[in-house]
């Protein structure tokens, strides 16, 4: 306990006095017991004598999950990505990690950094969006912002844990170097730039070997290249060997028999394995010679030091049931969660500047069951990221109440019937209509139109949706050209009606302030300025994974063949142009970037331009960098390594500096199995989308 001690030297130390069992006890699950984890995912018992605190684990991707109850539901991972403000996501990972501590949860199983490969995943909206870099950023802000409050963050899942159609045993088939360039850095910026204590091996299987007990995955690329020093714990249910994942860098397990909540969310879907394998089975592998107690030590080292490093010990959480029982959701996380909302929204289309309404939209028809006062509303995805909160404020109740300081009137359709939709249209300044789809943990979607949304997990956690959202929206709009469409989806939408709506807001799920943050940007009292994380298709054929092979697998493996080819980096190499590309948002106000210079300095490269507001409002802009590699690295036309969130009022001129570091301009080479530099000319592009309006310039390597 003696605090000036380093992290190694206290775990050092606790090791040294422990028996056997003990050790054993600190590796695996525990079944939850009066003192220990009420509503959480995982438990493992305290060791008093010794002073060690009991683990308590707990969902937490969006905010505090798995049944716990007056917590805050901020919004999605999908929408805090959108808002490209690492300040905000290190608020809201404080806010997130404050809520924990006092619930008595010293362990969050978030983030989920997995890519969206195939944005069909049924877990799109749980994670950073396609980007490896703006994923890695997103990652390392949360992280930073959960670990301040002495709550460790678990980066999940590693690695190649990218569908949920048979995602105990799928096989992901994948290069080492689109590892290494798409799937690996989002952790090594978890680990390295956000410090994260632990890491999460995934249900899958990467080159024929299962994620938690994968040696090259987890002794090669996380201990060995990302140097991670914390502990690797499996996903629930995921271990399957005790030999081969002690060996091989496993050195928590996590099963799901224990806990029954977690039991009955996850048999049905995964015929959830029930064994142990680091329990009394590496006990008797340590007595048998199987498994030297050197390793078991290591495993054991590894979880202190992490607790020590983020204060575990020293800050202890307030024992169960105390804690479980304590209100978290105050109104100082509510303003995060609201101010997350809204930043993570994106306003995709706005014609004619019917956004934002104005004293001329006097009568507003608001149409769709999400919306309403009573309904299910789809503010959140289903599984284990799903909070047990209700709204503050259904869109309905907010824009009647923010209508009504107008003098605006709002007449409410749940629109059942088109015709009587369209019919409300016709009468009113302005239609606004909600549509949305849902997703969760278990089940992939099949497209991302409104009419087959789908949800097995457990039917209690879906919501209910019109089927004919696509229809309801053309008769609107065909009868009130003024059409707003309010979108709630994990992930990309198709729109069939969009030359036909004036406007569209993509609010994802936005968690408990969706009607507050919906009413704040249709009236303008705050800015839209979230980005696009991830690239929406102008159909599911332009999807970079379009045969069987790559998706959803055939004969349990998944083939990575398009490789680095990943979101807009496919769309580019192969000039496709979809409905609305990676980065794209629009704002209230315009901007306009000058002065682009490229210098380079040292092995870094500093990237410097003005960027003015030009428009009547104040508003932001995410400046971002794309970077194009000289040819012969065989790198993807362009890549995000740089952007920079920029907030100025009407008339106002910043000038922005960043730097750019030599992996920058890396990238991994087969030939010597390391990060090269190809020399040449390297393309820069300051662009407010990876399709949009740029100005560029070029540095030599
Ligand atoms: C999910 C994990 C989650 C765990 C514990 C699993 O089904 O894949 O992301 O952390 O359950 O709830």
């Amino acid at each position: 306990m003696n605090a000036s001690q380093s992290p190694d030297t206290r775990a050092s130390e606790l090791v040294a006095v422990m028996s056997l069992s003990q050790k054993i006890q600190m590796l695996h699950q525990a079944l939850a017991d009066t003192a220990g984890s009420f509503g959480a995912a995982g438990y493992v018992p305290a060791i008093p004598s010794l002073c060690i605190p009991a683990i308590v684990l707990n969902d937490a991707g969006s905010g505090l999950a798995d049944g716990q109850t007056d917590v805050t539901a901020y919004p999605a991972a999908i929408s805090q990505a959108s808002s490209w403000d690492p300040t905000l996501q290190r608020q809201l990972g404080a806010s997130l990690g404050e809520e924990s501590f006092e619930k008595g949860v010293n362990v969050l199983l978030a983030p989920d950094v997995n890519i969206a490969r195939v944005p069909l995943n049924g877990r799109t909206s749980e994670a950073f969006g396609e980007d490896p870099y703006l994923a890695g950023q997103t990652a390392a802000a949360y992280i930073q912002g959960v670990q301040s409050q002495h709550v460790i963050a678990t980066v999940k899942h590693f690695d190649g844990n990218n569908q949920e159609t048979n995602r105990m045993t799928i096989n992901a088939e994948i290069s080492q170097r689109t590892l290494e360039e798409i799937y690996q850095p989002p952790f090594n910026a978890a680990v390295n730039q956000g410090g994260a204590a632990a890491v999460m091996c995934g249900y899958n299987q990467v080159n024929g070997a299962y994620d938690c007990q994968n040696g090259p995955l987890l002794r090669g690329d996380l201990d060995g290249q990302m140097d991670f020093k914390g502990f690797v714990v499996s996903d629930w249910g995921g271990t399957h060997s005790t030999v081969a994942s002690a060996l091989n860098g496993l050195d928590m397990e996590m099963d799901v028999v224990q806990e029954p909540a977690i039991l009955t969310r996850l048999a049905p879907i995964d015929n959830a394995a029930v064994e142990n394998y680091l329990g009394e089975p590496l006990k008797a592998a340590v007595l048998s010679g199987q498994v030297p107690i050197s390793v078991v030590n290591q495993m054991v080292h590894r979880i202190f030091r992490s607790m020590f490093a983020v204060g575990l010990f020293d800050h202890p959480v307030p024992p169960a049931p105390t804690g479980y029982l304590t209100p978290v959701d105050t109104a100082a996380n509510q303003a995060v969660a609201l101010k997350a909302a809204e930043s993570g929204s994106v306003l995709l289309k706005n014609a004619n500047g019917v956004l934002p309404l104005t004293s001329a939209d006097k009568t507003i028809a608001l149409i769709g069951l999400d919306a309403s006062v009573g309904a299910e509303t789809v503010n959140q995805a289903g599984g284990s990221v799903r909070v047990d909160q209700p709204l503050v404020s259904t869109p309905l109740a907010a824009l009647l109440l923010r209508a009504a300081q107008s003098g605006d009137t709002v007449v409410y359709y749940d629109g059942t019937s088109p015709q009587v939709a369209a019919a409300l249209a016709k009468s009113s300044n302005v239609a606004i209509v909600y549509a949305g789809y849902t997703e969760a943990e278990g089940t992939d979607l099949t497209n991302f139109n409104f009419t087959n949304a789908v949800c097995t997990v457990a039917v209690s956690e879906c919501e209910s949706v019109p089927a004919n959202s696509d229809q309801l929206i053309s008769a609107v709009s065909a009868a009130n050209p003024h059409t707003v469409v309010v979108l709630n989806t994990g992930g990309p939408a198709l729109m069939p009606w969009l030359n036909q709506v004036s406007s569209v807001l993509e609010m994802w799920y936005p968690g408990e302030e969706d009607g507050n943050a919906a009413a704040a940007l249709l009236f303008g009292d705050v800015d839209p300025s979230g980005k696009l994380p991830i690239t929406f298709p102008a159909s599911l054929s332009q999807l970079p994974t379009n045969t069987a092979a790559q998706y959803p697998g055939v004969g349990g493996t998944e083939v990575y063949s398009e490789g680095l080819l990943v979101g807009y980096r496919w769309y580019d190499a192969k000039h496709l142009t979809p409905l609305f590309p990676f980065g794209f948002g629009m704002t209230y106000t315009s901007f306009s970037y000058s002065g682009l210079h490229v210098t380079p300095d040292g092995s870094s490269v500093k990237v410097s331009y003005s960027i003015t507001n030009t428009g009547s409002r104040s508003g932001a802009d995410v400046a971002q960098i794309y970077v194009s590699d000289p040819v012969a690295s065989g790198e993807p036309p362009q890549q995000l390594k740089g952007y920079q969130k920029t907030f100025l009022q009407p008339g106002q001129t910043s000038v922005v500096t960043l730097t750019l570091p030599s992996s920058a301009f890396s990238y991994w080479s087969t030939t010597t199995n390391s990060w090269q530099i190809a020399p040449g000319t390297y393309g820069i592009r300051l662009a407010d989308s990876s399709a949009g309006y740029a100005l560029t310039g070029t540095v030599t390597r």
